[in-house]
C-alpha cells in the first residue's frame, strides 16, 4: 500500500504515540483487504460508548489516548444511559460512574458527545459522494444508501482511529465498483408503517448477505422509512449499502448483471412480527421506541396517539431520541404531551445498551426489528415486535392485548 512521506512519519512516531498507534490500526486493515492508499475523510461516528459494549478495557483504551485530539467533526453512539436523567432511569450507580467515565475520556479527544444514532438528523449528515468513517451499522446503511457518502461499516476503534488520523484505507464502499447492486429484490408487499419498513429491513439483511441489493416496488422510502429500513437490515445481515429504485441517490449507476431476483411479499413481511417477538401474552414492563433514535415527526406522531391518555402504572413508556431531536419536541409541544400522559423522553441512551437488565425489566414492547431481535440476548428481556399504534395501546393497557 502506498504511503505518504507524512504517514511514513506518523508510522514513526513524529507525530506522537497516540497518533502512531491509530494509523497502525488503519494501515493494518488495509492491507488485510487490499487497500492501494489511505484517504482523507470528512467526519466519523464512533460506536464503543456505552460502557455495557465498552467494558474495563475498551474504556482504558480511550483514556490512553489523550492528549491526541480528533482532527474532524465526530460524533458518538448511544451511551447507556441519559447523561442527565440517569438516576430517573434507575441504572446503578456504578455503571453511572463508568458511564460518565467513558464520556469524560471521549470529551478529552475533542469528539462532539452528540451520542445517537442518527446523528444525520441533528447536524451531522455527510454529502453525496463525502468520504467518512462511521461505525454504528444502522447509520452507515444510512447513509450510504440514502445520502450516497461512503464508508464501510467502521468498528469503534478503527473509526477513532480515523477520527484522530482523518484517514481510512480505500477498500470496500469507498470505491466506485464495490456500489454497484449486485442482486434485485422484487417488493410487493404494500408497507404500511415503520415497523413494517423495519420488517423489510430484516428480512432484506438476511436475504442478501453478501449482496448490494437493488429494491423494485416500493410506493414510498423517506427519511424514517429509510431510517428503519437500514437499522434493521444492517442487524439481521451485514448490509452497509441497498440502492432502492426512484428513491436512492446511485440507483441508477447501472442495474445490473443481476445473479439473484429475490421476492419480499405481504406475507414475509407480517411473518417477522410473529418471528421476533418471543412473547404473545402478559404484561409488559417497558414499551421503547426509539431504534434508531427517534426523529421530530415519530415523536409528533407518538404524541398525538398519547393526547389526554394515561400510561398504565405497571409499564413504562420510554422514547429514545437525541438531544436536538428532543430539544425541538420540546419547543414544539411533543415532549408535554407525552409526559402528561406518563410517558418519558431520554437523550443519549437506547434500550439496547442501557444494562436494563440490571434495571428490574423482564418484558418489553417495541415497533423496532433490530431492538426486538437484539433484545433477548443484549438485554436478557421477552420481546413483542408490533407496530407503534399497538405499542401505545400496550403501555395504555399495562399488558398485550
Ligand atoms: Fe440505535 Fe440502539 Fe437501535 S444504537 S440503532 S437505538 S440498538
Amino acid at each position: 500500500m502506498y504511503l505518504t512521506n507524512k504517514q511514513e512519519a506518523i508510522l514513526k512516531g513524529e507525530e506522537g504515540w497516540a497518533k502512531k498507534k491509530c494509523l497502525e490500526i488503519i494501515v493494518a486493515l488495509g492491507e488485510i483487504y487490499g487497500a492501494d492508499r489511505l484517504i482523507p475523510v470528512a467526519s466519523t461516528q464512533i460506536s464503543g460508548v456505552s460502557y455495557k459494549t465498552l467494558g474495563e478495557y475498551g474504556l482504558q483504551w480511550v483514556e490512553s489516548l489523550a492528549p491526541a485530539k480528533v482532527v474532524v467533526p465526530s460524533t458518538l453512539n448511544p451511551a447507556g444511559m441519559d447523561l442527565c436523567l440517569w438516576s430517573e432511569m434507575g441504572v446503578p450507580e456504578d455503571f453511572a460512574a463508568k458511564q460518565r467515565r467513558v464520556i469524560r475520556a471521549y470529551e478529552r479527544l475533542g469528539i462532539i458527545t452528540l451520542c445517537s444514532c442518527t446523528p444525520y438528523l441533528a447536524g451531522f449528515a455527510p454529502r453525496f459522494g463525502e468520504h467518512v468513517a462511521w461505525s454504528e451499522s444502522s447509520a452507515v446503511c444510512f447513509v450510504n444508501s440514502f445520502l450516497g457518502a461512503r464508508t464501510n461499516r467502521e468498528g469503534g476503534p478503527s473509526a477513532l482511529a480515523s477520527a484522530i488520523t482523518g484517514l481510512t484505507a480505500n477498500y470496500g464502499l469507498h470505491i466506485d465498483e464495490n456500489r454497484k447492486p449486485t442482486a434485485i429484490v422484487e417488493v410487493s408487499a404494500k408497507l404500511a408503517g415503520l415497523s413494517d419498513y423495519s420488517a423489510l429491513g430484516y428480512l432484506l439483511g438476511k436475504m442478501v448477505q453478501q449482496d448490494i441489493p437493488y429494491l423494485r416496488g416500493l410506493s414510498s422510502l423517506d427519511v424514517d422509512e429509510a431510517k428503519a429500513l437500514s437499522a434493521a437490515a444492517a442487524a439481521s445481515g451485514n448490509l452497509a449499502l441497498f440502492h432502492a429504485e426512484g428513491f436512492t441517490p446511485e440507483s441508477k449507476v447501472g442495474v445490473v448483471e443481476v445473479g439473484e431476483l429475490l421476492h419480499v411479499d405481504e406475507r414475509d413481511v407480517k411473518g417477522v412480527y410473529d418471528e421476533l417477538s418471543t412473547i404473545r401474552s402478559g404484561k409488559i414492563d417497558l414499551v421503547a421506541i426509539g431504534c434508531p433514535h427517534t426523529s421530530i415527526a415519530e415523536l409528533e406522531a407518538a404524541a398525538a396517539l398519547l393526547k389526554g391518555k394515561k400510561v398504565s402504572p405497571a409499564t413504562k413508556l420510554w422514547f429514545f431520541t437525541s438531544l436536538p431531536v428532543k430539544v425541538l419536541a420540546e419547543r414544539l409541544g411533543f415532549v408535554d404531551v407525552i409526559e402528561e400522559a406518563g410517558g418519558r423522553v431520554f437523550t443519549d441512551c437506547c434500550m439496547i445498551v442501557a444494562p436494563l437488565e440490571r434495571m428490574g425489566f423482564t418484558t418489553m414492547a417495541v415497533n423496532s426489528a433490530k431492538a426486538a431481535l437484539y433484545a433477548p440476548t443484549a438485554s436478557k428481556v421477552d420481546v413483542v415486535f408490533t407496530t407503534l399504534e399497538k405499542c401505545i395501546d400496550i403501555a395504555l393497557e399495562g399488558r398485550l392485548i
